[in-house]
Formats: C-alpha cells, structure tokens, sequence
C-alpha cells in the first residue's frame, strides 16, 4: 500500500532533496592530483567488496557533473545533499591543499546555484586520505586536528555559498563497520579502537564547528547520524534489556554526548574497560548547539537476547541489502527523541531502498522503491503532526552508485546507472517524485 500524501501537507519551507556521497559516485579516483583514500585502499583486499570492484569508475560524476547538476534540477528539488572527498582537496590529509580539487567543488557548488540548488555539503563520508590511516587514522587523536583544518579550509573556500555544512556521515559505521566488525575500511576488528575512533569523530565534530564559527562560516552546521528503531523482539525481561543495550550502543552512544555533554552510563559500564580515553573538557568540546540534526533512518531493528529474530516473521517487505520495511519505525524514532532530547530541527538526510531493478523497454518500473519512499515521507508527515520539527528530506540516493562491501551490485538509485555507458535514465521512482514535488493539493 503506498500512502496518499501530498507537498502541501508539509509547510513550505520544507526543503526536499537527492542525496549521494563523493566515493561512491565520483570516480576519477586519481585525476588532478587527488590523493588515495582507506576506500581506494580497502577495495585492493582481496574479498572485501562482494564484485571485487573499486570507486576508480563508479558514475564518472566527476567528469559528467554538469549533465547530473542538470538532472537534479529537472526533478523539481530545492537540495542536493554531497561530500567532498577529503583527499581529492588535501591529498595527504594534512599541509598542502590541492587547487584542481577545490575547483571541481567550486565548479559544482557553483553549477547548484546556477540552477537554484541549495548546496548540503558532508566533509566526512568515510572516505579519510591513506596518509593520515598509515599514522592510525581516527583511532590517532592528531587526526581531530587534522579535520579541523580541513574543515576550515572548506568553509573558508567554500562556506559563502553552501547552505548547510555536515561534519560526519554516519560515525556509528565509521566506529563499528570500520574498526570493529571490520568489513568497511579501514577494515580493523578491536572494540577498544572503535570506541576510541567514536571518540575522536564526535571530538572532532564538536571542535570543527567552534572552529567554523570563530570564523564567521554562516552555513548552517550539524552532523548526520544513521538510526532505527529498536524494539525488543518479544515482551520477555531479557529481550527488553537486549533492546534497552542495542539502543544504547548504536543511538544514545552518540546522541547523548551531543545533546546531554556525557555518555550513557549503562553502556559505559556495558564496555568496561574498553572505554575511550577521554580527555578533560572533551564532552563540552562535543557538545555545541547543532543548527541541525541528520538523521539516517532505513530499517527497524528487533532486539532479541536468544535467537536472532526471524525477520520474515512480520510479513513485511525485505529489500536487497535484507532490510525490512517499517515505514512506522521512522515516526516512532522521531517521536521518541522529540520526548527524549531537547532537539535542534531535523533533516532527513538519507531515506530509501534498493531492489532488483529490471530495464523493460528503457524503463524501470520500481514500485517497491517509490511506495518505500512515499510511505517514508507520509512517516514524516506523521511525526510533525506529533510535534516533532523536520525541515527537509533527502532521498538516498540520486543514483545507483557504489554501495561499499556490496559493490555494484545493490542499486540505491532513483535513476539507473548503466556502467558500461555511464547512461542515466529516470526509474518510476525518480518519475514519482517529480510529479510529487510538483503537487500542489490533494
Ligand atoms: C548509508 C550511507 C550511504 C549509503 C546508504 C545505503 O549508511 O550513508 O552512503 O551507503 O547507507
């Protein structure tokens, strides 16, 4: 069932948009002096990608922005959401930054305003230079630093025409896919590393937008975090405590020193004495007024102290990564950190789904993925019904790109990607959405 909504159920000034990420659809991986990153590093282990394949040509988007720019625009949104590649401007991650690097960002920024774009830009989508890893990456303290005058230099080239600036995709994957479960780069395995690199990601966060504010940067400043809801998979003791943990590990871990200045107690005594070395005046340095709040919302999670839970036991749809869909997990979130934090706005910054797309006669007929992203936006609508304040939506993703371990074979896009031509054409989706945002009632 896809929910009837409509634009004019949501307040005018809510701003809607596509979103994607610099290695996942830039390709050029070494053009005009771009340095390497832990991707471009962690895609030459051999069984890390699921096709064996690499960001070296992804969407081409670096050489084919102007054509995208102007496939954006023609889809009717106020927003395009994109990171720029850390090394591509500073290609050892510290000292000299690289000219031809800023100017693609500039000639894009550029390009978005040109066609009445607002420019969202995220400094960290995963993709951290090689140079900084050799010295121990985010788990190293010296990086925060490092970010900091990365993210300085963004904003002083770029902060006079961005909209909004993001610090970081995402820390939760970056701590734990990258450095505990260890099938995302840098690909290590330690939970005392992850907890030290969240550490470092929320210390540099804090300290980059202080320093962005010191110097005058008027973009609006956050950071994007993914979530789910998370249930206890039955009413048992032991499951309500897996859930209350599982929470406290994935949502609260980062939303508590953000919003309330310390971490969770439960989860600290949970970690022991794998728990980060912290400095003193560190959690003030994390906690600054946000002027935003991404959140990442695709999938509920079910919290269950046996058995994991049987997840094709709620007759819901599955998509291609093996997610379900609860579409009710994105208001019951929204909600419940309305009741929980004292809030700044929040954006939607990622939300969608890939399937097994199939091309009929040119077309692509995704249904599942356009009634995913209808009922997510009615989900929304839902929440701010209940009180809570979102200011914008982004649907993750433009285009179909590379979807990190699973390589290319997992199509997030609501426009196609043909990688043997780099051809683009529009899904149902993409259609859907078009005619969406030129809704004016119901
Ligand atoms: C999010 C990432 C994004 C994309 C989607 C599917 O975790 O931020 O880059 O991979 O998932």
């Amino acid at each position: 069932m896809t929910a009837l909504i409509s634009k004019s159920d949501f307040p005018r000034n809510f701003t809607w948009g596509v979103a994607t990420s610099a290695f996942q659809i830039e390709g050029a991986a070494d053009a005009d002096g771009k340095g390497p990153s832990i991707w471009d590093d962690f895609c030459r282990v051999p069984g890390a990608i699921a096709d064996a394949s690499d960001g070296n040509g992804a969407c081409d988007h670096y050489h084919l922005w102007e054509s995208d720019l102007e496939l954006i625009a023609d889809l009717g949104v106020d927003a395009y959401r994109f990171s720029i590649s850390w090394p591509r401007v500073q290609p050892l991650g510290s000292g000299a930054f690289n000219q031809a690097g800023f100017a693609f960002y500039e000639r894009l920024v550029d390009g978005m305003l040109a066609r009445g774009l607002k420019p969202y830009l995220t400094l960290n989508h995963w993709d951290l230079p090689s140079a900084l890893q050799a010295n121990g990456g985010w788990a190293n303290r010296d990086t925060v630093q490092h970010f900091v005058d990365y993210a300085c230099e963004v904003a002083r080239r770029l902060g006079d025409r961005v909209t909004s600036i993001c610090t970081h995709n995402e820390p939760w994957v970056v701590a734990v896919l990258g450095h505990d479960v260890g099938n995302f780069a840098p690909g290590i395995k330690s939970r005392a590393v992850m907890l030290q690199v969240a550490h470092h990601l929320l210390l540099s966060h804090g300290m980059a937008l202080t320093a962005l504010r010191a110097q005058g940067c008027k973009s609006s400043l956050g950071i994007v975090l993914n979530m789910s809801h998370t249930q206890p998979a039955t009413d048992s003791e032991a499951d309500i405590a897996q859930a209350q943990l599982d929470d406290g590990k994935g949502l609260r871990w980062y939303m508590d020193p953000l919003l309330k200045g310390a971490y969770p107690a439960d989860v600290l005594k949970h970690f022991g004495a794998d728990a980060p070395r912290v400095l003193p005046g560190d959690m003030e340095r994390i906690r600054v007024p946000l002027d935003f709040l991404g959140i990442n919302y695709y999938f509920r999670c079910m919290a269950s102290a046996g058995e994991p839970w049987d997840i094709k036991s709620s007759g819901n749809d599955i998509t291609d990564m093996g997610w379900e869909v609860y579409p009710e997990g994105l208001t019951a979130l929204l909600v419940r950190l309305h009741r929980d934090y004292a809030l700044p706005p929040i954006l939607i910054t990622e939300n969608g789904a890939a399937f097994k797309d199939e091309v009929v006669d040119g077309q692509v007929h995704d249904v599942q993925r356009q009634s995913y992203i209808a009922n997510h936006i009615a989900a929304v609508r839902d929440a701010m019904h209940q009180g809570v304040v979102v200011h914008g939506y982004f649907v993750w993703s433009l285009l179909d790109n590379f979807e990190w371990a699973s390589g290319y074979e997992k199509r997030f896009g609501i426009v196609r990607v043909d990688y043997d031509t780099q051809r683009r054409t529009l899904k149902d989706s993409a259609l859907w959405y078009r005619s969406f945002l030129k809704s004016e009632g119901k």
